[in-house]
């Protein structure tokens, strides 16, 4: 009765049932794993949440199939002001579609470029809602690595290695999603190479792409680069100003003329059969949108801070140059899995294990820089003293 992908099981993790299991009993577990910006105490008084939807508007409905033109003009701005620009290239409202999040705008772009069967790439160690998202659409996956030598950067040759005529997009996640490495200026040059001369169009998620903890001159703009394919740029409320109750993303479509008549076209058949995106949040875009610049501090300077603190009691963490985590790498007679589960049992504290985004063997954890400082350096703490007894207990 069901489609081929529904047909299979989708166990649930151990890790993650033995949390809810801890929760039924009513244990306190301490989510150092919580990425949720909503759940972690910021301020969000600015934002004036029982003013922000007032609006006479909402008792309208304009069904707009690429988002209120007001809207995409707002995004159109904050993508001007990241470089000085002539006027004649500034970005045109109309290559921007809003939809219900980045999520739904992967899937947007998956419907336009794929037939089913068709294969995207996507990195590894990476977001893990890739092979979801490529699964409910009938389409295959692989990967591609990214390596470390003091930051993450792709492995070209794992990219060439799988790319065949069936894939149609290549992920790249700017900052990428745990690791937090920006694309460098020369690893564009290498991803264009190949792009064109296969004509692969990119799928570019820069969701985390103004929380950056260094400067951005060096690195690639994927904004304000002229391709000779499709590039595709994803962002939204979610992330940008923290908001992600209020379902709101977009795409930006930076294309060469020959393909882009075609792209939005197609595009804007997808988004007006959803129709997906409520009036309410559109109507109230700018207020959220302007409120960015406050979250934003505060995020940066709590996930400064964290690092710092973690890097101090615990030097083997990896550089990161955005986003919001950080990964510990642990000692090598520490198994990943055993240790996580062991420390949610015993000491009620959640983190994920680096096999969550498909690292490769040796053992790390990924931990979320957005809770408060006290509760964070308090985790940090015992989870520190927990595995240096653990480690000890392994070499004896
Ligand atoms: C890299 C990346 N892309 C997309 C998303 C999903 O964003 P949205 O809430 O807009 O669907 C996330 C959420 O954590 C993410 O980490």
């Amino acid at each position: 009765m069901f489609s081929e992908y529904f047909n299979k099981k989708f166990g649930q993790n151990r890790l993650v049932l033995m949390k809810d299991e801890l929760q039924k009993q009513q244990f306190e577990i301490l989510d150092l794993s919580e990425s949720n910006p909503t759940k972690c105490g910021f301020d969000y008084s600015a934002l004036d949440i029982d003013n922000i939807f007032r609006s006479g508007n909402n008792l309208l409905y304009q069904p707009e199939p690429k988002g209120l033109f007001a809207v995409r003009e707002k995004i159109a701005e904050y993508y001007n002001r990241r470089k000085n620009r002539f006027p004649s290239q500034e970005i045109n409202p109309e290559n921007i579609f809003l939809t219900s999040g980045t999520s739904e705008s992967y899937s947007h772009i998956f419907k336009i470029l794929c037939n089913p069967g068709d294969e995207i790439l996507i990195p590894k160690p990476g977001y893990p809602l890739f092979e979801m998202l490529a699964g409910i659409n009938y389409l295959k996956y692989k990967y591609y690595g990214l390596k470390y030598d003091g930051n993450w950067r792709i492995d070209f040759d794992s990219l060439e290695n799988v790319i065949t005529d069936k894939v149609k997009a290549i992920i790249i996640v700017n900052p990428n999603n745990p690791t937090g490495n920006y694309l460098t200026l020369q690893e564009l040059q290498k991803l264009s190479l190949i792009c064109s001369q296969k004509g692969i169009p990119v799928i570019c998620d820069e969701v985390f792409y103004d929380y950056n903890l260094i400067t951005l001159n060096g690195k690639a703009d994927f904004v304000n680069t002229e391709f000779d394919f499709p590039v595709f740029i994803l962002n939204g409320l979610s992330k940008i100003s923290a908001t992600p109750q209020f379902k709101l993303g977009w795409i930006l479509v930076n294309s060469p003329d020959k393909y882009l008549k075609k792209i939005n076209d197609s595009l804007e058949i997808v988004c007006d059969t959803y129709l997906s995106v409520n009036s309410i949040i559109q109507n109230s875009f700018e207020k959220v949108m302007n409120f960015r610049n406050e979250i934003q501090s505060q995020i940066k300077l709590r996930t400064v801070n964290n690092y710092n603190y973690l890097y101090t009691k615990y030097p083997q963490v990896y550089n990161i140059e955005g986003g919001w985590n950080a990964i510990p790498e642990l000692t090598s007679q520490v198994d990943e899995e055993y240790f996580t589960e062991n420390l949610l049992r015993t000491h009620k504290i959640f983190v994920h294990p680096g096999y969550f985004y498909n690292f490769d063997n040796s053992p790390r954890i990924v931990l979320s820089l957005l809770l408060p400082a006290d509760i964070f350096n308090e985790a940090i703490i015992n989870m520190i003293s927990i595995l240096r007894g653990y480690e000890k207990r392994q070499i004896h």
